[in-house]
């Protein structure tokens, strides 16, 4: 079997035309969607993801505005620069682009945004709404994927779903989402993650595997079972001298062999990548409106 590929730059593409409807409607009542994007250090991945970020906020019509702060900023300084967003009315949404350069202050940062605007869904009210099941700004990658699988027609419900990683951003978020009851969810979940016994042991039982462990070659052919859905969220730079920026970005799935097996695959890039972008246009646009909807 060669799988199909989940193409969520096609997905994206769709839910962008749908909300430049939202936004002609904001937009005709005086309100134009914005994003305040914070940025600390000069961590290239970062760059390259925040510049992406602000581009797909100006083809949609919203407002954007970024701080940049230099690597060696004080807790104090990135702080401020929150509280001037959560002032600041032209700001609907905020975005701390994670990692800080000092990991330790994370926590402080993101509980220091209103709730209201934490469009990426890293605020601890918006993380406990959402396990909670109340409507909760979700975090834009887990949001992505759901939508993606969804809008692609393959069924949640009653799957057996392996997530590797456990990460903040997208493994547990993902793994909460997923097992929740009602529409969007309703999977049975196996969140495995660094210190899992015998991984292949339990993607070989998965009808659908997502991999967001961030190392290139952590699901390989002999791992899944014929006619699983794959999804890769993974985002690895090899160095390539052949490519023009000396890298090429590859997943956590060895694409080549797993895609003879699935029966479904993201590829790397434009499968996930696409999907966290919008689900976060989505989100500052729905922050604009005035806060977020009910389900995934
Ligand atoms: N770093 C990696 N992914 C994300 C994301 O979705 N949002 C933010 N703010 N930082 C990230």
């Amino acid at each position: 079997m060669t799988a199909r590929l989940l193409d969520g730059k096609a997905v994206a593409q769709q839910m962008r035309a749908e909300l430049a409807a939202e936004v002609a409607a904001l937009r005709g009542r005086g309100v134009v969607p914005g994003l305040g994007v914070l940025l600390v250090g000069d961590n290239p991945a970062s760059r390259v993801y925040v510049t992406a970020k602000e581009r797909a906020c100006g083809d949609l019509g919203l407002y954007s505005s970024e701080v940049r702060l230099p690597a060696s900023a004080s807790r104090d300084q990135i702080l401020d620069a929150v509280g001037a967003f959560n002032r600041d009315e032209r700001i609907h949404g905020i975005l701390v682009q994670l990692p800080l350069p000092d990991a330790s202050m994370e926590p402080h940062v993101l509980e220091a945004m209103n709730p209201a605007k934490d469009v990426d869904g890293f605020h601890p009210v918006n993380v406990g709404k959402a396990v909670l099941g109340l409507p909760a700004f979700l975090p834009c990658t887990p949001h992505g994927i759901l939508q993606l699988l969804r809008r692609s027609g393959i069924s949640i419900a009653g799957a057996h779903v392996v997530v590797i990683g456990r990460s903040r951003i997208v493994g547990r978020p993902l793994a909460t989402l997923l097992s929740q009851k009602g529409e969007g969810g309703n999977a049975t979940v196996t969140l495995c993650h660094t210190a899992t016994r015998d991984l292949a042991a339990h993607t070989r039982r998965a009808d659908i595997v997502i991999a967001a462990a961030g190392r290139p070659d952590t699901v390989r052919a002999d791992m899944i079972r014929e006619g699983a859905v794959v999804v890769d969220v993974g985002m690895n730079r090899v160095p390539d001298p052949s490519a023009p920026r000396g890298y090429r970005l590859i997943g956590d799935v060895a694409f080549d062999e797993v895609r003879e097996k699935a029966a479904w695959i993201t590829p790397v890039p434009g499968g996930v990548g696409p999907m966290t972008i919008t689900m976060l246009l989505f989100n500052t646009v729905a922050a604009a409106r005035g806060g977020p909807s009910g389900s995934p």
